[in-house]
């Protein structure tokens, strides 16, 4: 009898550099977790080739399913049929979710179908609004070494802004926007879902709904050797953002962003399968590379409890999720 599997695996970004040794390093290291990978191009090469590294570990039990960040209808889709799937033992419950898929643009991109930024809401609505529609997919897990959502993070955040996208001026479509805005406008992106993922799983927390560990990991890459810039800027100049805190900047500066798509995914695999303590509320976990920090430490901008609920409030409004499912009353 074949031995069943315990727990489904959710990657996005997975024909991307990181996204796809993550992938592999699973499918090699927990053969009997269930790989459910996302792309926005399920018949790409990348994918093709990700396909067959794993095929040529042995049998395992993966898939490549579609998903455009850029789409909350997308979104929804993908993550109502993972749920209907766990309900009905098609795949096993969720067990880990990888946010890993990012873009970084360089130009004036149109809004979404759904009247957002193109960078903020594939890297950071998007995945807010995934982890939410997949929480009945955790939930009906039966707990063992713990749920949890590791969310790729960025030292770029310390380019971020916190109102980036409260001030939409109107440029012309495809316009170039220039290396420093580029970068704000994907740091203030990553600034922002680091923020809005704790703040749900503060709240999660406090309402009992589901014990689910969410952090967010730095990989320390060298940032914009991947595809998911439009255009290789210049070696971005590290700026000390007033909300993050000094020794994340020095430790940024000495790691020097220098590991290999390999070595980020080995810390991404360590962290999402070792034993986790319980991090309680105010004691969330942050992580560069494997190096485990309190994100109070890390990101400022967490200390501050009445931004992170009302962002956390604006948030679930902007991806049209009822704050009653979330939040508890006031
Ligand atoms: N590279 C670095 O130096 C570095 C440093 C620090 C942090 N990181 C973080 O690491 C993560 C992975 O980056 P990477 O280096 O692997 O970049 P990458 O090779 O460019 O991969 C990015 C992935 O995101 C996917 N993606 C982009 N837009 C999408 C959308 N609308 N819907 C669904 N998927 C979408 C891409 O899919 P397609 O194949 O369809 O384009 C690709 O799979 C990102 O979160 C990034 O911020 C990277």
């Amino acid at each position: 009898m074949a031995t069943p599997l315990n727990g489904t695996v959710v990657i996005t970004g997975a024909s991307g550099s990181l996204g796809s040794k993550i992938a592999l390093k699973i499918a090699r290291r927990h053969p009997l977790c269930h790989l459910l990978l996302t792309a926005r191009d399920v018949w790409s090469k990348k994918v093709e080739v990700l396909s067959e590294d794993i095929r040529s570990l042995g049998p395992r039990s993966f898939e490549i399913a579609k998903l455009d960040l850029a789409s909350f209808r997308s979104v929804r889709k993908f993550a109502k049929s993972t749920v209907d799937r766990v309900r009905i033992g098609d795949i096993p419950s969720i067990q880990l979710l990888v946010n890993c898929a990012a873009i970084a643009s360089f130009k004036a991109d149109a809004f979404t179908e759904d009247g957002f930024d193109l960078v903020y809401q594939t890297n950071c609505l998007a995945p807010f609004l995934l982890t939410i529609d997949l929480l009945e997919a955790f939930r009906l897990s039966d707990g063992g070494n713990g749920t949890r959502v590791i969310n790729i993070g960025c030292s770029l955040m310390s380019h971020g802004k916190l109102d980036y996208f409260d001030n939409h001026t109107s440029r012309k479509i495809d316009s170039p926007l220039g290396v420093d805005e580029g970068l704000i406008r994907f740091g203030s992106s990553k600034l922002l879902l680091n923020t809005l993922m704790y703040a749900l799983r503060r709240s999660l927390a406090m309402t009992s709904k589901i014990d689910l560990s969410i952090f967010t990991l730095d990989p320390t890459r060298a940032s914009y050797s991947s595809r998911h810039a439009t255009k290789t800027p210049a070696k971005p100049r590290m700026k000390t953002g007033l909300l993050l805190a000094i020794p994340y900047m020095t430790q940024m500066f000495l790691t020097n962003m220098i590991n290999s798509a390999s070595r980020s995914a080995d810390a991404v695999v360590k962290v999402a399968f070792d034993p986790l303590k319980h991090d309680r509320i105010g004691e969330e976990k942050y992580f560069v590379l494997e190096d485990e920090y309190y994100v109070r430490d890390m990101v400022k901008l967490t200390n501050d409890h009445e931004f992170m609920e009302i962002f956390l409030r604006q948030s679930l409004m902007d991806v049209g999720v009822a704050d009653e499912e979330i939040v508890s009353p006031v």
